[in-house]
């Protein structure tokens, strides 16, 4: 580890924020790339939010990620935004420059970028979204951007269809899941079913068609029983935790002037216990 008195210092912002593996995966590229620079877990209420984020910027930090509960609250305190932030409602992404705090959402860019990495092209057909939290969103949004047609389908009907207003897309009832299946090329989980836990998400995969493929932005267990389920349809399974790796990549490029790679060492790295 490279840490001198000049390090340019980052970090991710939650509440909490212990489960997090942001320091793992850019600890891993600093020291990769022996830049003079460390990201750090900084644990801050939401009450304390709002006030924080200037002050890091006056301390010499050179951004954060912002992650559960301030992706909504992070919007609010940007001096300037980038359109991929605006598109999602939320921001996971600041940079401290020139005395602005830049707000940007890498969400969903990190979503195609691990599809692409499993040789899934994005706008090979229409996608289903499970859900219409804030994943969802930036995930329908960076579909539609790439030419995608997006169905978000969430348990509670009324929030996709706002959803679906706000982005032009469209919807459907979560008792319809099923039945409709054979009408897309891409299934996404974005609900938190089937994280370690909670129960499982239920889908009846073969009514699917055989060259869908299946993503799962749930990343603990690694390989969640949907993704278990798409693998033994002999579907294509898309694990989540790759998606985390590769929204990483503009952020870590921002702060420390190098792009890094996303590789198979990397994701073992991250990965640590949940691969048992
Ligand atoms: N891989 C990654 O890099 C990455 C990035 C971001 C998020 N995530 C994961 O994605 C998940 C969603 O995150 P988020 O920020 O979008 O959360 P969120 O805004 O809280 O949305 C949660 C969604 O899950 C649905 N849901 C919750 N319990 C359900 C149940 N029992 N049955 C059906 N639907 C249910 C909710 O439906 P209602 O509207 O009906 O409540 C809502 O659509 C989390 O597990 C998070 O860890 C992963």
């Amino acid at each position: 580890m490279l840490l001198s008195g000049k390090a340019r210092l980052a970090g991710v912002i939650g509440w909490p924020v212990a489960h997090s593996r942001s320091p793992r995966l850019h600890g891993t590229w600093l020291d990769r790339h022996q830049i003079d620079g460390a990201y750090v877990p900084l644990a801050i209420a939401p009450a304390d939010f709002a006030a924080s984020i200037p002050m890091l910027s006056r301390i010499g930090f050179v951004g954060a990620n912002v992650t559960i509960p301030h992706k909504e609250a992070a919007f609010a305190v940007c001096t300037s935004l980038a359109d991929s932030a605006r598109r999602a409602g939320a921001v996971n992404t600041l940079l401290f420059q020139n005395g602005e705090i830049i707000g940007s959402n890498t969400d969903g860019i990190g979503f195609l970028g691990n599809l692409r990495a499993h040789h899934v092209d994005p706008s090979a057909g229409p996608a289903l979204i499970l859900g219409a939290g804030g994943a969802a969103r930036a995930i329908g949004a960076a579909l539609l951007d790439a030419g995608t047609a997006v169905t978000f389908c969430n348990r509670t009907r009324e929030r996709a269809d706002h959803l679906a207003s706000t982005l032009t897309a469209r919807t459907l009832d979560w008792s319809q899941r099923h039945a409709a299946l054979a009408d897309f090329a891409l299934l996404i989980n974005t609900t938190s079913l089937g994280m370690t836990g909670q129960p499982p998400l239920e889908m009846a995969l073969d009514r699917a068609s055989p060259a869908m493929a299946v993503a799962d932005i749930v990343y603990t267990p690694l390989q969640t029983p949907l993704l278990a389920a798409a693998a033994r349809a002999g579907l294509r399974p898309v694990e989540g935790l790759g998606m985390l790796l590769h929204q990483a990549v503009p952020g870590f490029a921002a702060w420390f002037g190098v792009t890094p790679s996303v590789d198979e060492a990397l994701y073992r790295i991250v990965a640590g216990d949940l691969l048992g």
